[in-house]
């Protein structure tokens, strides 16, 4: 079977099982359709949504001090970085051009659920001289062993979860996925976390649902994709987006809410759903951690926090950690 016709029966069986659910959902992890990955690409230049600015500041600033770090053993290692939901590649390619600069050479896997987010950063890290890059449009889970299935000895592997893309997984989840990526690690071997910090609840609102709608753009567009890949019939105007802020969870909620009493029929899932008006499509979830919260979970994972930089304007953390 080919990759992309078992990604569409995934789909329509993800979609049946979570719609049936109480409340309903549906996995954030479907949000990046083509389209999809566009908008999440304008979100990240709103005035509102300061993640990825906060992040590429402190990647700039400390570069050198992760390449230092991964090439403490030894100077002439080839280093694999592996990052998982590379988006544009933008982030990556700033490390890579410090081991660059500074005369080294590297290895690039890059893991990507979004066959255009992949293309974009192969492009974008295409431009590296000293540097082989591999893509692999895959779930984190299955993406990361392919990718450690590269490693070497002798050669620092540096796992990169960029973004706080960690935020879309629920405690128990997180802690799982990180002690997988530990598992792929050596000693001498890095994690590389981008986080984002709790904050005034205002600040949250406005960053997941902002002033232009391209947030409220992004999540409806789920329904979109819904009707076009698996025959669905949403009512797009039907659906409002609405964003959360769940303080007992530290979470940011994103949902789709139901403006009236409606049946939505999806062909390739075989259902018909029933809404009453009011009713929400739970989309994602994004945690917001304090900076001692992200040192906890790397431990928990088996890792050592070799260092953590924080941008104090936006509330964002980058922690460096090392498989112990
Ligand atoms: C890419 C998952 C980190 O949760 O902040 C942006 C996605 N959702 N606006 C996030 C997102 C709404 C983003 N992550």
């Amino acid at each position: 079977m080919l990759q992309t016709d078992r990604l569409v029966t995934d789909f329509a069986a993800d979609v049946r099982r979570d719609l049936a659910l109480a409340p309903k959902q549906l996995q954030s992890k479907y949000l990046y359709d083509a389209l999809g990955s566009s908008l999440f690409e304008a979100i990240c230049r709103l005035p509102w949504y300061r993640i990825t600015r906060a992040e590429r500041r402190l990647l700039e600033q400390r570069a050198p001090d992760v390449i230092a770090r991964l090439t403490r053993v030894s100077a002439d290692a080839v280093p694999l970085f592996v990052e998982l939901g590379c988006g544009s590649g933008e982030k990556l390619v700033i490390l890579a051009e410090a081991l660059q600069t500074a005369g080294g050479h590297g290895r690039v896997h890059l893991i990507d659920i979004s066959s255009q987010a992949l293309e974009q950063s192969e492009r974008t890290l295409g431009r590296l001289r000293h540097f082989s890059v591999v893509g692999h449009r895959e779930t984190y889970e299955v993406g990361l062993r392919h990718a450690a299935e590269h490693r070497e000895d002798g050669n620092p592997m540096l796992v990169l979860l960029l973004g706080s893309n960690i935020g879309n997984f629920d405690t128990p989840a997180a802690d799982g996925f990180l002690g997988e990526i530990r598992r792929a690690l050596a000693p001498e071997d890095f994690l590389l976390l981008g986080a984002d910090l709790v904050k005034p609840e205002r600040d949250l609102l406005i960053a997941y649902d902002d002033p232009l709608g391209v947030t409220a753009a992004f999540n409806r567009n789920l329904l979109v994709r819904i009707n076009r890949e698996l025959g669905g019939s949403f009512d797009i105007d039907a659906f409002a987006h609405r964003a959360v802020w769940n303080p007992a969870a530290q979470r940011i909620e994103m949902h789709l809410e139901s403006l009236a009493d409606q049946a939505v029929t999806i062909a390739s899932a075989g259902i018909t759903v029933r809404f009453a008006r009011g009713e929400r499509i739970w989309t994602e979830s994004s945690y917001k951690y304090d900076e001692s919260q992200i040192e906890q979970m790397g431990i928990r994972a088996g890792f050592a926090v070799a260092e953590q930089w924080i941008d104090d304007d936006a509330r964002f953390a980058l922690t460096l950690f090392s498989a112990i």
